[in-house]
C-alpha cells in the first residue's frame, strides 16, 4: 500500500514519492526541515495510513545508540542478591529478568510490521547514528548477557527525523533515503490550515497568510514562525472572533500583529517588527 497522505496530514507529491521509495527500498527515510514543518507528525500518520503500530523513540542529548538496543541493570541484580528482594533466587539468576529492551528490540521483536520513529537524531552525540549502522542495516543485535541474537521479525519501516542541529556522519547518510521538507509554499499551507480548520472564512485566512509570510520575511529574524505556529495563532484568533478587517488596517492601527506572542518567540524579533512596521508608517 502506498502513502498518500492522510485526512489529517497534507503530504506534497514528492513527499509522498519519498516514503513510498523508502518503503520499498527498506532504508531508513530520513527526513531533514525547520521545526514545525510536520517532520514528527509524518510518522505518526505514515503509521496510521499503514494501519501499523508506532514506536517512538525520541532522542535527547543524553541519549545513548545502546539504550535503543537493551540496558542491563547490573546494580539492581547485584542489590537483590545480596540483600535479598521479592524475586525468587532463581529469577535473581536469571540475568533476562534485568535487561530492559529498548525500542529497536520491540520493534525488531513485533509480531506485526511496525513504523519505528527515531525522533531528532540531531539531538544526540555526534557518534549515536554511526553506533547504529550496523543494527539498522541488518536488523539484528547481539544480547552478550544472555548469549541471544535479536532479529527483526519484520524490517520495521524506519523514520529519522533532524532539525539540522548537526551534521550527520556520511556512512550514516548513504544508508537512508533523504528527503527536506521544503516550508509549505502559500497553496500547500493553505491545504494544511484547512485541515485544521475546515470551517475558517477564506477572507481571514488570506489575511492571516498574508501577514504570516510576510514576517516569514522580515530579513534576520533569529527564529521564523512555523506552521505548528501559523495554526496556534490563527487558533487565537479564531477564539477571540478577531475580525480580518483588524488584520487588514492593522499597518496604521498597531505596529505589530495581534497576539503576535504565538509567532514571535524573543524580543529582538518583536522589537525588529516594530522597528519596521514604524518605518513602513512614516513612509505612508
Ligand atoms: N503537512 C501537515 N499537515 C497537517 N498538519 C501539519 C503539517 N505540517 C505541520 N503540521 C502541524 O504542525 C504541527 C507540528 O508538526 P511536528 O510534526 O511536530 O513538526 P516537527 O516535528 O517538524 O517539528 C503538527 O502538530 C500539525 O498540527
Ligand atoms: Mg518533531
Amino acid at each position: 500500500m502506498n502513502f498518500t497522505g492522510t485526512e489529517n496530514y497534507i503530504a506534497t507529491e514528492e513527499l509522498q514519492m519519498a516514503v513510498n521509495a523508502a518503503k520499498t527500498l527498506e532504508r531508513p527515510l530520513l527526513i531533514k526541515g525547520e521545526p514545525g514543518t510536520g517532520k514528527t507528525m509524518l510518522a505518526e500518520e505514515v503509521a496510521a495510513a499503514l494501519n501499523m503500530e508506532l514506536i517512538q523513540w525520541h532522542i535527547k542529548s543524553t541519549t545513548r545508540a545502546h539504550q535503543g538496543l537493551y540496558e542491563y541493570d547490573a546494580v539492581s541484580r547485584l542489590r537483590d542478591s545480596q540483600l535479598g528482594s521479592q524475586l525468587g533466587n532463581e529469577e535473581v539468576n536469571d540475568i533476562a529478568n534485568y535487561i530492559k529492551k529498548g525500542k529497536l528490540w520491540e520493534a525488531f521483536t513485533s509480531e506485526k510490521q511496525v513504523v519505528l520513529l527515531i525522533d531528532e537524531i540531531d539531538k544526540a552525540d555526534i557518534e549515536f547514528p554511526n553506533d547504529l549502522l550496523l543494527e539498522l542495516d541488518k536488523m539484528e543485535f547481539f544480547v552478550y548477557e544472555t548469549g541471544e541474537t535479536i532479529k527483526a521479525r519484520h524490517r520495521p519501516i524506519i523514520i529519522i527525523t533532524s532539525n539540522n542541529e548537526k551534521e550527520l556522519p556520511d556512512a550514516f547518510l548513504r544508508r537512508c533515503f533523504f528527503h527536506y521538507i521544503n516550508f509549505p509554499d502559500q497553496k500547500t499551507m493553505a491545504a494544511i490550515i484547512n485541515v485544521h480548520y475546515p470551517n475558517i472564512k477564506a477572507n481571514l485566512l488570506k489575511e492571516a497568510m498574508d501577514i504570516f509570510f510576510q514576517i516569514r520575511d522580515v530579513p534576520g529574524l533569529k527564529k521564523k514562525p512555523s506552521t505548528s505556529e501559523l495554526i496556534d495563532w490563527l487558533k487565537l484568533l479564531l477564539a477571540d472572533d478577531i475580525p480580518e478587517d483588524i488584520l487588514k488596517g492593522r499597518d496604521h492601527s498597531k505596529a505589530i500583529p495581534p497576539l503576535y506572542g504565538a509567532l514571535l518567540k524573543n524580543e529582538q524579533d518583536v522589537h525588529r517588527l516594530e522597528k519596521l512596521a514604524f518605518m513602513l508608517r512614516r513612509e505612508s
